[in-house]
């Protein structure tokens, strides 16, 4: 089986981000594992001068559970035109230690605005360029119009959104398989 390791980058509790992660995983095939990364509010801010020896336990998790993925799934939102202050972080502490070289990777970014979140998606794309991700095929998909797409209940009811992230996930599967 292959493993996911997914990120949502919003710690709200009723995030659609997470929901629609979680939705995500729900389309997926069951030649795919999930787990579902929570420790994103716990890492101490990126200072290179904690990342010396082991680090702090908090990204030692991390690293170890990305070094473990066959493939990540991060899905986030857009604050300030950017990408969220606290996957920011989680991203910085990785540039160093390199899991995420040629690890297949797809970006989800969701808004209730009619953008989508895209300037977060483009700045997501930009780090994970540099620390050179696989960006998947079909792996990048913008959702505008989130409260329209994904109910209360957490049930994506828009064919097209569906389709979009079907296509990523079977991206994602065949990236993790070499198939790509
Ligand atoms: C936002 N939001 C937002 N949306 C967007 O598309 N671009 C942006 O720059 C911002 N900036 C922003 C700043 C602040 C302070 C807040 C509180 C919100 C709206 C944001 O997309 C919306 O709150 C989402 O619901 C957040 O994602 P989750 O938590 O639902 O996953």
């Amino acid at each position: 089986k292959i493993k996911i390791l997914a990120i949502s980058g919003s710690l709200r509790q009723k995030s659609s981000n997470t929901a629609l992660m979680k939705a995500t995983i729900g389309l997926a095939s069951e030649n795919i594992t999930f787990t579902v990364y929570d420790g994103l509010g716990n890492l101490p801010h990126f200072n290179p001068d904690l990342d010396v020896e082991e680090g702090p336990a908090s990204v030692r998790e991390l690293r170890e559970q990305l070094k473990q993925a066959d493939g990540v799934l991060i899905c986030t939102p857009e604050y300030g035109n950017g990408v969220p202050g606290a996957l920011k972080n989680a991203l910085d502490w990785l540039v160093s230690s390199g899991e995420f070289v040629n690890k297949p990777t797809a970006v989800i970014s969701a808004s209730p605005s009619p953008m989508g979140g895209n300037l977060a998606h483009a700045s997501l794309l930009l780090t994970l360029q540099m620390i050179n991700a696989e960006i998947v095929e079909n792996g990048k998909v913008i959702i505008p119009h989130i409260t329209l797409k994904l109910n209360q209940e957490g049930i994506i009811t828009n064919a097209e959104t569906r389709q979009e992230l079907e296509a990523l996930l079977q991206g994602l599967e065949q990236a993790c398989r070499g198939q790509v």
